[in-house]
């Protein structure tokens, strides 16, 4: 099945001081969406940032915005992510007990709807409701911090996914984050994955143009 590979630097790595710039230039060197991670310092052991942020990078840019919520009762925040500019919004599983139900809220609130799951997760609850979603994001590091090594299980995890939603007759999109770089993406998009969040593999080299260039190359090469 014939499916866009899309590449979504994430700005957890980016420079703060000149976040505006950061966008532009990502945009600029063909990223895709912006992946923008927001932790509560509960669900993960870590905080970074949140609505106001997001507001502020939604008049900066006209890339999707793609929220990865990495916190706890995620289905009271929807309505002023959505409010501030989010296009997709990702919702931990661990965390949902009705999982249809909030991607329902989310559709209902005119985004796409995701679901992300942590490395020690089942995906069985997931793609039971995977009618429901627009994208599954795959974590292929334990969510909190950027900048940390791919766990190779993640791999067999994308390929079991993909392959129950194939045999559903389903063509989300599968988004893996955490660890993604350009001499790892054909292994992930062989496995599946047609979503790469990157942020220190793209923040952390000098040329962006030419690092998601890489990237996509490798993904189409799988
Ligand atoms: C981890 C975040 C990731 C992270 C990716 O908790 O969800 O999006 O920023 O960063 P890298 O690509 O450096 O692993
Ligand atoms: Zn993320």
């Amino acid at each position: 099945m014939q499916r866009a590979c899309k590449i979504a630097p994430s700005i957890l790595a980016a420079d703060f001081t000149r976040l505006g710039e950061e966008i532009r230039r990502v945009e600029q060197a063909g990223a895709d969406l912006i992946h923008f991670d927001v932790m509560d310092g509960h669900f993960v052991p870590n905080l970074s940032i949140g609505v106001p942020v997001l507001a502020a990078v939604r008049t900066i840019t006209k890339l999707p915005l793609d929220a990865h919520l990495m916190i706890e009762e995620p289905e009271r925040y929807l309505e002023a992510f959505v409010k501030a500019g989010a296009n997709l919004i990702s919702v931990h599983a661990e965390v949902c007990g009705d999982i249809t139900a909030i991607a329902r809220r989310m559709r209902e609130l005119g985004i796409r709807a995701s679901v992300a799951i942590n490395p020690e997760t089942d995906p069985g609850r997931v793609i039971a409701a995977a009618a429901h979603l627009d994208m599954i994001l795959v974590m292929s590091v334990h969510p909190g911090f950027g900048g940390q090594g791919f766990i190779p299980e993640s791999l067999e995890k994308l390929r079991t996914i993909r392959l129950e939603l194939e045999r559903r007759g389903l063509n989300l999109d599968l988004e893996v984050d955490g660890g993604i770089k350009v001499d790892n993406v054909a292994m992930a998009a062989d496995a599946g994955a047609n979503v790469f969040v990157s942020g220190s593999g793209i923040f952390g080299h000098g040329d962006y143009k030419e690092t998601i260039a890489r990237m996509r190359a490798a993904a189409a090469s799988a």
